[in-house]
């Protein structure tokens, strides 16, 4: 069970329940404490995930649903759980495969930390790691001993490990599937990464320090050439090349999900000063499974004809300061039979593009719009052919877009379009500022 808001949940949810995750939710307190909500003298719990919260739990509540929930194998814990307290835990937890650490910085008995290889060791089923809340790289030497089994390490919370620990920690992990990291990793991490890790195929590299991003088109080279099995990525770096994005896609013909966020907006080639059309075609045209792809950087219309012509399975398509006329919209919705997400912000796209799609949006999701060149005339126009789609128009809080004057109106810019097909009709639970039309 995935749970937003927990505090609407009555308690006999709790009864049978294998699977809680707590996903983007708050819980507030009401009496009791929801950890204590949980059956006795046992559970069927197999699955509980609250690495969201940001509140402290309640330790001996924690203790004891663990200790009566034998089948547990996927425990996410907060940033709140003292060490000493999940530490004890794992002594409970036989049929772990699936730990999201608590701190390791607050809790007492600092000697153990020597004996979390000990503890993590009962866990001999535990092949996914995650949590490690600003750790930094002394207590690391406690994972060392499970790494070799592990097929996921999530890393992307600890921005204080030294790159020089993570590429120990993970030249020790040679089964991974899943990595998830920070960029301070460094394209030699990187590289490490790429011998080590032959069976890898998802890679997420985020931000660590917006002033500092080091990574450029050499760490995914690498990645690529040692990691064939890869399917979904997600990188942001400081520069990319057409040669770089032609090799990647040659190596990672099993792609899926590609998204490549170069940080300075509009980046050229960093070799040749050329926009990156040439690069994103080769990915379009040699990932034939490609269903999800995200795109920066100094793109033309060139990219999306590339698009548009060879990616068939294409499900999602975010872009964002890219395209030079209409024409590039117009060749995504032509092409892209199975579109079923567009997602469009800070381009040239205007009205005629936006009816180009008419015979398709009813078959998507949604498309979103932002900072484009669309008018409210041309989402009129839109919304009056087409009854079965939602047509959103989301102007600036406060602002409204009933004017004396249609003709003005009508030529208007408008901010954020958003346009989803539905059965229901309009919602009825629009804030001021959205429009539907
Ligand atoms: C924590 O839970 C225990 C039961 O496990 C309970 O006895 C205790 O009162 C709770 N403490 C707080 C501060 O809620
Ligand atoms: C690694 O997995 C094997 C086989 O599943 C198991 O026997 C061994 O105990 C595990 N090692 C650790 C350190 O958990
Ligand atoms: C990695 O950790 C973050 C933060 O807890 C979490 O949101 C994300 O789902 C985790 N991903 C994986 C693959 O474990
Ligand atoms: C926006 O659209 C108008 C026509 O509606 C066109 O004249 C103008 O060049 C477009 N602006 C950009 C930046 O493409």
């Amino acid at each position: 069970m995935v749970v937003h808001s927990l505090y609407i949940l009555p308690l006999f949810a709790f009864r049978f329940l294998k699977e809680l995750d707590l996903q983007e939710s708050v819980v507030k307190h009401r009496g009791h404490h929801w950890l204590n909500c949980f059956p006795k003298p046992s559970t069927e719990l197999e699955s509980l995930n609250f690495a969201c919260l940001s509140g402290e739990v309640n330790a001996s509540a924690l203790e004891g649903l663990v200790a009566r929930s034998p089948n547990l194998k996927r425990l996410r814990l907060n940033r709140r759980v003292p060490f000493d307290v999940w530490y004890r835990i794992l002594g409970r937890t036989p049929k772990l495969e699936d730990l999201g650490t608590g701190s390791f910085v607050t809790g007492n008995n600092p000697a153990e930390y020597v004996s979390l290889s000990s503890a993590l060791g009962k866990c001999s089923s535990l092949k996914s790691l995650s949590g490690f809340w600003a750790v930094t790289g002394f207590y690391l030497r406690g994972i060392f001993s499970v790494c070799k089994n592990l097929t996921c390490l999530n890393l992307s919370c600890a921005p204080l490990i030294q790159s020089a620990d993570l590429i120990n920690i993970i030249r020790r992990c040679t089964k991974l599937h899943v990595l998830w990291l920070l960029d301070h990793i460094g394209d030699e991490g990187l590289k490490v990464v790429g011998f080590s890790c032959p069976d890898l195929q998802e890679l997420r590299v985020f931000r660590n320090n917006a002033d500092a991003a080091t990574l450029t088109e050499e760490g995914l080279v690498a990645i690529s050439s040692g990691c064939r099995k890869l399917q979904s990525v997600l990188y942001f770096c400081n520069r990319m090349t057409n040669a770089a994005l032609i090799t990647i896609a040659k190596n990672c013909p099993q792609l899926t999900s590609f998204r490549l966020c170069i940080v300075e907006l509009s980046s050229a080639d960093a070799m040749t000063g050329q926009p990156l059309d040439e690069g994103f075609g080769a990915i379009v045209q040699s990932c034939k499974g490609l269903r999800r792809l995200s795109m920066s950087g100094l793109l033309t219309d060139c990219v999306f004809l590339y698009i548009g012509m060879y990616a068939e399975k294409l499900e999602m398509l975010s872009v964002a300061f890219v395209g030079g006329s209409d024409d590039g919209m117009v060749y995504v919705l032509n092409g892209c039979k199975n579109l079923k997400k567009l997602e469009i912000r800070d381009s040239p796209f205007g009205d005629t593009a936006l009816l180009a799609g008419v015979d398709r949006y009813e078959a998507m999701r949604s498309l979103w719009m932002s900072s484009c060149n669309i008018t409210l005339g041309g989402c009129k126009t839109l919304a009056a052919s087409m009854p079965g789609v939602n047509v959103e128009v989301i102007s600036g809080a406060g602002a409204s877009i009933d004017e004396a004057d249609e003709a003005s109106s009508n030529a208007k810019k408008v901010e954020k379009l958003y346009l989803y097909r539905t059965i229901a009709g309009p919602r009825g639970d629009a804030p001021g500022f959205v429009s539907i039309l």
